[in-house]
């Protein structure tokens, strides 16, 4: 069975390259610039040469910042090409999974997001993101959407990289302590995304729709700092001693972030039996495989 991964070069399109052999899958991944999911006729083009089983879309515009300068990108990749993509979809009868996002919500919420909760982004790489998932609600119907959140992987830039290269030259860091969510390893999500794969392509699957995958528990950018220092401090030289909680307001970006991301993911249990796993032994893992050289040392 063939499955084409679009946003190969991304986290966790490189995650799910990494699944390749075990998968049992033929993999073809594709990426930017060869293959471009705003470009309407080069999608349907490329997807019907390509012929595969399912499509899984794990490209996106993801600078959450930079998006309310470059919205009309951000829309193009994160509306129209997904669009493009369930319209090619559908016209070969094939199945698509998409990777959406916990920014569709505003955080007002006080416990869990479901995924029947009602979408409210608050800047434009959330609204652009939801205006993609409607459209493939309205143009396929054997769809399955994945919300994720604060996703990080070996490959790319991710929170985690970020902190490891600040705790290496600085003492002292000021991390924000009042946005809670749920950490999400690439390598996790893409095993959850195979899942589902072997269930729609072996028939035994008739719920498409809308589910939530992330990491198991929840914290804080402060708190996931704390661990990501705790465990690294055990595998590499860090000069950071002291991480200072800040507020929110303390640290304005271009986007406001929600307060709340943490997703509700009892449904992806039920459906497909896909268990999450302990944010913070993923992320153990992540690092193990980061600093003891197996992975890339791009940090
Ligand atoms: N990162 C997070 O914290 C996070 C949180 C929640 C949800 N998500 C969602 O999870 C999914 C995967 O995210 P990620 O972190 O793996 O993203 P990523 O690392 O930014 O990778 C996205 C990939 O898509 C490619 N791409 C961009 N524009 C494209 C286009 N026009 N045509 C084809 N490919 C294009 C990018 O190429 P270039 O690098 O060359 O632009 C990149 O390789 C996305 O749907 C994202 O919205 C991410």
């Amino acid at each position: 069975m063939k499955l084409l991964v679009i946003g190969a070069n991304g986290q966790l399109g490189w995650a799910l390259g990494e699944k390749r052999e075990k998968s049992g899958f033929n993999l073809e991944r594709v990426d930017l610039p060869d293959f471009n999911i705003t470009d309407k006729v080069n999608v349907s083009r490329q997807v019907e040469k390509s012929d595969p089983d399912l499509v899984i879309n794990a490209s996106a515009y993801t600078a959450v910042d930079k998006a309310e300068s470059e919205s009309e990108l951000a829309f193009a990749v994160n509306a129209k090409g997904p669009a493009y993509l369930a319209e090619a979809c559908a016209s070969r009868g094939i199945p698509m999974i998409h990777v959406s996002t916990d920014y569709v919500f505003d955080g007002e919420k006080k416990t869990p997001y479901l995924e029947s909760d009602p979408v409210s982004p608050l800047g434009v790489y959330g609204k652009s993101k939801a205006a993609g998932d409607d459209a493939i609600r309205n143009l396929l119907s054997s769809h399955v959407i994945i919300r994720t959140a604060w996703l990080y992987g070996t490959h790319g830039q991710n929170f985690v990289k970020t902190m490891l290269r600040l705790g290496k030259e600085r003492k002292t860091l000021r991390v924000v302590a009042d946005q809670h969510g749920c950490p999400t390893y690439a390598a996790d999500l893409a095993d959850a995304i195979l899942k589902i794969s072997r269930h729609i392509l072996n028939g035994s699957h008739d719920q498409w729709g809308t589910y939530h995958y992330c990491g198991q528990g929840s914290t804080t950018w402060h708190g996931f700092a704390e661990e990501i220092f705790n465990i690294a401090g055990t595998l590499i030289p860090l000069k950071v001693r002291k991480t200072e909680p800040v507020s929110t307001d303390d640290y304005p970006t271009p986007t406001r972030r929600p307060a709340n991301s943490v997703l509700d993911c009892r449904r992806i249990k039920e459906k497909f039996g896909i268990r999450t796993r302990p944010w913070k032994e993923s992320l153990a893992e992540m690092l193990k495989i980061l600093l003891s050289g197996e992975g890339r040392l791009d940090v």
